[in-house]
């Protein structure tokens, strides 16, 4: 039998809203075909941005937006992207499919898709084939107040007044796609590029050096070790694949499930490691380890371009993303920004889009129950779970965090991982005297259900009625793959 012990009169940090963060590039449908219409189209749009999208997304929270990649954010020249939608020069996106971008999606249509969603802005600036001085000016360009070539050119622009920005990326992956380099050779660029990203205008950013991926310590332990006390942030990168023989977002088995699910788990301990290193230079954790990618990584599907990352997205996602959260909850003094990648029609989307059509995934349900945790004090707990086994996988078959809202109000979130076995789970919750027990679940028929443009509700959420609360005991019954957030209040 599962164990979970929560003390609701315990708080141990908060969980920063920011970890519920979205990342959004010009790659494939995310950004054309995904917010950006055009103002010409038929299809309900404000100033060129979808309505039914931006209705979506606000009623899911989305705290921050990272923008424009990605890879495709170091060979992103921001000038191409401003004035006359009809006079801006087009580029080759080399990385994401070779397809001819036009830029009509640029930094004004950027702000005002973040001022319709009530979202904070992130832009990733272009160190990999940028130049300093091409920073320096977007910055100025965006948030400078007085007089200046840079403002001069976004008042004709249409823009008199600038905007506010705090969230700053110097640069995207430069191990990789990013430009190849070396953690010393970075970390010289991001102290050369940081120092010319001026604070304008009372505007204060929080600036983002690119950070490390997987299990690569050494790259965190050079920027932490030559860039701390010039840097707000550390970006952290890593995406769980997609199972072990499988590559398809749909058509698996269950060791594929199980594979995946223990890969997603993995985040756990490449934050606590991550963050061991960062804790040498930085045992107060001033400096935020920020996951700004994150997810599933599935094979395309089939018949799409296979440069434009399009994958569907069933219960098993879901699974991730509440065990992901989960794990977020957990290192909260550390993780306390996350993006995941990406928002539509690309990766492990939250919204899919065909034509005048959209659909929510499985992913959006998650974010959607969760965001009761943004914001919230996590909770002081414990769990002793059980285990499933799949074959040679062996994971906890229960996932949980807790948090406790400003109203007062706990919520406790669990995934149940086992793709078929109910979990049952008896707890004590301390600190919640009185208090009512109500929930909500996702789960769905099968290990790879997910929603489709035929059948759009195939997966959501749904009344929970399988958890009782008595003088402290809890009981839980949670369904086979399932994710579930209860209320106490
Ligand atoms: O999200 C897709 C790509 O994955 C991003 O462009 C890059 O940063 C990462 O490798």
């Amino acid at each position: 039998m599962n164990k979970l012990w929560i003390n609701a009169d315990q708080p141990v940090g908060t969980i920063d809203k920011h970890v519920y963060g979205h990342f959004s590039e010009h790659l494939g449908r995310c950004i054309y075909d995904g917010y950006w219409t055009g103002e010409k189209s038929s299809i309900p749009n404000t100033r060129g941005i979808r309505n039914d999208i931006v209705k979506a997304l606000k009623k899911m929270g989305i705290p921050n937006l990272r923008w424009p990649g990605g890879c495709f954010a170091d060979e992103y020249h921001w000038m191409d992207g401003i004035g006359p939608r009809n006079q801006r020069p087009k580029m080759i996106n080399t990385h994401w499919g070779g397809v001819v971008e036009n830029n009509h999606f640029g930094t004004h249509e950027f702000f005002d898709l973040c001022e319709q969603l009530g979202t904070e802005p992130y832009i990733c600036g272009n160190v990999g084939s940028g130049t300093v001085q091409e920073m320096q000016q977007w910055v100025e360009y965006i948030t400078f107040d007085g007089k200046s070539p840079m403002t001069d050119l976004r008042r004709k622009n249409g823009r008199e007044k600038p905007w506010k920005i705090k969230f700053w990326g110097v640069g995207n992956e430069n191990w990789g796609c990013g430009g190849s380099m070396r953690p010393e050779y970075y970390a010289d660029n991001y102290r050369r590029y940081a120092t010319y990203c001026r604070n304008f205008s009372g505007n204060q950013l929080f600036r983002i050096a690119c950070g490390s991926w997987n299990d690569n310590y050494n790259w965190t332990d050079v920027l932490m070790r030559e860039c701390y006390g010039r840097m707000q942030g550390l970006s952290y990168h890593f995406y769980c694949g997609s199972g072990k023989n499988s590559r398809s977002a749909t058509q698996f088995e269950e060791i594929d499930w199980a594979w995946q699910l223990k890969t997603a788990l993995q985040m756990d301990e490449f934050v606590a490691r991550h963050s061991t290193v960062m804790d040498k230079y930085d045992p107060q954790a001033s400096v935020p380890l920020v996951v700004d990618e994150w997810g599933a990584w599935h094979a395309c599907e089939p018949g799409t371009n296979p440069g434009f990352l399009y994958q569907q997205n069933s219960i098993r996602d879901a699974l991730v993303a509440g065990v992901t959260f989960n794990i977020f909850h957990k290192h909260c003094k550390r993780v306390r920004i996350a993006n995941i990648a990406q928002t539509i029609n690309v990766l492990q989307a939250v919204v899919l889009t065909e034509g005048k059509k959209m659909i929510l995934t499985p992913t959006y349900h998650v974010f959607d129950m969760f965001q009761v945790h943004q914001d919230a004090a996590a909770l002081n707990m414990a769990i002793e779970s059980d285990n499933y086994v799949c074959q040679d996988v062996t994971v906890p078959a229960v996932s949980a965090s807790a948090s406790k809202d400003a109203a007062g109000k706990v919520h406790v979130s669990l995934c149940n991982l086992d793709a078929d076995k109910a979990q049952e789970i008896s707890g004590l919750v301390r600190g919640a005297d009185g208090a009512k027990i109500t929930g909500t679940v996702l789960t769905a028929p099968a290990i790879n259900t997910c929603n489709t443009f035929d059948k759009p509700n195939a997966v959501k959420p749904q009344d929970f009625d399988g958890a009782t609360l008595k003088a402290g005991k809890l009981t839980v019954k949670l369904p086979p793959r399932s994710v579930v957030v209860l209320e106490i209040a």
